[in-house]
Parts: structure tokens; sequence; C-alpha cells
């Protein structure tokens, strides 16, 4: 990990100031993270942009932005000290020959460049010319992007050969804002710092897992984007094979960005390719229809603002994913994700294989099995479901199933629990690569998601559908059910 004092403050430039990623993510971000001390004295964040000509009218967009998207009310003296880091640059970032602006404002000497990609990548190119050409560039500067990093493994490689005309790949941090959440990252101490879980982390003691990243919000307003998209490309291909990867690795030697990276990249080559032979067997696509959400009515994908009623894409995936590797082989992996389902819940869900005799049998003709769960949100926490005795002087020894109940609220009661885009834009600026994604592990999920895809595409059928608020279609619960299991409800 980087050392504390070898940071260096930063010109973070975003580019897209006045988009919506930087608006609802960004400044919100940087602004708690003024709040809490943790932005070098001398850093600055530079806007840019083409819709408006000023500082001035930066800041009040920043100012409005913050009241819109904080959650919390402004503090007056932060907002002061925020605001000062704040600059603005008209620059169109198709003209090549206004990126010299920067020259302006920015300072390779004191400073590192930290250069914030909030746009779509069709401008990727552009911005790495255009920063190549006004020569503020050094060996330290970074790029930060994010998804989508390509719709397939091919335009994924096209953007990354672009950027890696100019930044080299230790320069590059690609963020999946899934690797900021506090409790992904917990997965790293929970089970390499535990020797029960540590002993434990394989096909002999572990019967199966679930992930489930379930959304109660359907497209809302971003029906052309997601519609070109899918969840399985929106959410599969990046936030559900991270966590899974941080399951499923084997211990990395260090914290080190490369150990991890190199862990994570393994399990993703053993993911067993879904093609047309098993598409069937092993995915759910699904779209949900009209429905209730906590008594309200809800419209249906088909019918939201923008829609094209006849689109099949796909607003809920279910896998089953098998790892074909030493650790897992035999353990299969349920996945599934959509919007508009029953509440906003992401877990995972570690089912430990039954014992093979039960001597219990008053209280349970078979024992159920145990289970480690971990919130990553809402109420992030950790449970280990287990059995044990009800308490009383019965002539037979009763047992009932209890949870022994982390909840990271309650432990660590001090301590505030960080966003994703706080934590990883500071350590973008911070310069340390370890939650941000390399190119090969881009380009692996891509190829192994690249087969469902076209496997789906080949298939043509269309998606099962699903009422808004429920936990998904059908036959979602039968891809669990076929063999022997269930969902976690
Ligand atoms: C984004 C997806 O990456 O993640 C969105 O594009 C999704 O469709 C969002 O809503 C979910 O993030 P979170 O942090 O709210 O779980």
């Amino acid at each position: 990990m980087t050392d504390k004092k070898a940071f260096k403050p930063c010109d973070l430039v975003i580019f897209g100031a006045l988009g919506d990623l930087s608006r609802r993510k960004l400044l919100v971000s940087l602004y708690r993270l003024e709040n809490a001390n943790l932005i070098e004295p001398d850093t600055r964040i530079i806007g840019v942009d083409r819709h408006v000509h000023d500082n001035s009218q930066f800041i009040e967009i920043a100012h409005k932005s913050l009241q819109e998207f904080l959650n919390d009310a402004l503090d007056e003296a932060v907002w002061q000290r925020f605001s000062a880091r704040l600059a603005y640059l008209q620059i169109d970032l198709t003209q090549l020959d206004q990126y010299k602006q920067l020259k302006t404002v920015t300072d390779g000497k004191t400073r590192v460049l930290v250069n914030y990609f909030a746009v779509s990548p069709f401008l990727f190119k552009n911005i790495c010319l255009g920063l190549h050409q006004s020569g503020i560039l050094t060996h330290e500067s970074r790029m930060v992007m994010e998804k989508p990093i390509g719709h397939n493994l091919k335009s994924s490689q096209e953007i990354n050969d672009e950027v890696a005309k100019v930044f080299s790949e230790k320069q590059v941090f690609r963020i999946d804002h899934y690797l900021g959440k506090e409790t992904v990252l917990n997965l790293l101490a929970l089970r390499f710092a535990n020797s029960i879980f540590t002993t434990n982390w394989n096909h002999n003691t572990i019967d199966h897992i679930q992930i489930t990243v379930a959304e109660e919000v359907g497209i809302e307003g971003r029906w052309d984007y997601f519609d070109k998209t899918g969840q399985l490309r929106d959410m599969v291909q990046n936030h559900l094979l991270q966590i899974l990867t941080f399951i499923a690795m084997e211990p990395p030697v260090n914290l080190e960005a490369e150990s991890i990276h190199n862990e994570k990249i393994k399990v993703l080559k053993a993911l067993r390719p879904i093609t047309l032979n098993n598409v069937e067997e092993k995915t759910v696509r699904g779209q949900y229809t009209a429905g209730y959400l906590k008594g309200k009515s809800v419209l249906g994908y088909l019918e939201e603002e923008g829609a094209n009623t006849e689109s099949t894409t796909e607003s809920f995936v279910a896998l089953c994913v098998d790892i074909d590797n030493w650790r897992w082989a035999g353990v299969p992996f349920y996945l599934r994700t959509g919007k508009a389902m029953l509440g906003k819940r992401t877990e995972i869900v570690v089912y430990f294989k039954q014992l093979p005799h039960n001597i219990f049998k008053d209280s349970f003709r078979d024992l159920p099995p145990n289970k480690l769960i971990i919130h990553l949100q809402p109420n992030e926490g950790v449970e280990i479901e287990m059995l044990n005795k009800i308490p009383g002087i019965d002539e037979h020894i009763k047992l009932k199933k209890t949870k022994l109940d982390l909840s990271f609220s309650e432990t660590f009661k001090q301590s505030r629990i960080f966003g994703g885009y706080e934590k990883l834009v500071l350590e973008a600026m911070r310069g340390n690569p370890t939650l941000f994604l390399s190119r090969e592990e881009i380009e692996q999920a891509w190829t192994w998601i690249d087969s469902i895809q076209n496997a789906w595409q080949h298939l043509n059928a269309a998606p099962k559908t699903y009422p808004a608020g429920t936990w998904g279609p059908v036959a979602s619960i039968a891809l669990i059910a076929r063999d022997g299991r269930a969902w976690e409800e």
C-alpha cells in the first residue's frame, strides 16, 4: 500500500464536469473528503466542460449540485475551503488545440495531474490526444475512467488501445465503484484474516454461494442508454463479477495491486464458459412488467418514458456459474441482479454443507446448513446462521436457528462508512492502484460475458417477464430449484 507521507497534492481535472457523473457523484464525494480533511491542502479541482464560461458559473453549479445530491446540510466553512479549490476551463473536447488552456491552471512541478474522464468513451481518444499535445503530461500523470469501458471485448480493447497510446498501464485507473464499498473490501479481511474461514473456504465445506444485487429503481430517465446495454453488461460484467472474484480468489501474497489483480484474473479465467450448449440451463433473462412497489404502482419496462415497446432487453439476469479450479469444483455460484425488484439488497450468502448425520431429529428432520450472510448494502454487516439449543429443562434437546449478527454501524459506532466513490477518488489522487481494475481483468470479463450475450442473441428468445416489485421471473426460481436449492429470501 502507498505510504501516506508520499502523497502529493494533485491537479484533479474533471472532463465532463457539468455532467451527471460529476454532479451526482464526484463533486459530492470530493466535498465529503474535504469535510473529513482528507484532501491535500494544495490540491486543486479543475472542471472542464463546454457549456458554461467561467469559474463563478462552475462554482454556482457545484454549489447547487451539492445542495441537491449531498443528503446532508452544506457546512459553510467546508464549502468555503472546497470552493476555493475549484477552477473551470471551457473546452470543447473535440477541439485538440483548446487543451493547451490547461497549461495555465495546472502545475506539473508541484502537483500530480489526475485526469478524470467523466464523459462518454467516444471522447476518450480526443482527450488523450489533446492532453498529449498540450504538453502537460508527465510520467506521474494519471487518467481515471469507468464503465462503460466498451460494450464487448472488441470495443473495450479499442478504448484501452487508444488510452494506451498516451498513458502506460500503471497510469490508468479503471473504476468499478463496487470496489470502493466498505463491505467488498471487508471480504479480504473476512477471508484472509480469520482462520475459521481461511480453512473452510472451499468445496469440502461449502455447498454453494449466492450473490444477489437487487435494485428497487427501474430505468428512470435513462431508458435509451440502458436498452442498448441490458443488465448483463450493466451489472454482471463489472460489479457482480468483481464481487465473485473477491469471494473466489486464492490468497494474494500481499495487498499490492499486482498480487490482487493476478489472483482475480485467475478466477476470471477459470469461469466455465456459457455457450449455446448450456445457456438455457445456466441463465435466465427477465424484463419487468407493471407492478407495485411499497404500495405504489410502477410502470413496466416497456411503458417507461422513451421506451421502444418491442424491446427485448433484459432488466434482470440470473446465472449459475461454475468455477473450474481445485478450490471450487462442484460448488455453483448463483448470481442474480435486476431492476424494479422488491427491495434494494446486495448480499452474498455462503451456504455450508449439511452434516452427514442428524442426531437432533426432534427439532429438524434435516439439519439446516450454516450460512454466512454478508450484507453489502443497505445495513452493512455480517451474519452467521447457526443452530443453538433452546434453553430449558425439557427431556429432549430442542434446537433453533439463530444468528450471530455483526452490524457495521453498531460495531464501529464512531467511524463513518465512506461511499464507494469517496474511497476511489481518494485512492486515485493518492496513486494507489489496488482497488482499480487492470486491462486484463476487464478484457477477461468481457470474453466471458460476450459468450453469454452471443448465445442469447442466437437463441433470440423473449425475456421472461416479472412484475415490478418482485424477486424476478419464476424461471429464476426454477434455475436454482433444479439443483435442489432455493434463493435466500
Ligand atoms: C451502476 C449501474 O454501475 O450501478 C446502474 O450502471 C446501477 O444501473 C448502479 O443502478 C447501482 O449502484 P449501487 O451502488 O446503487 O448499487
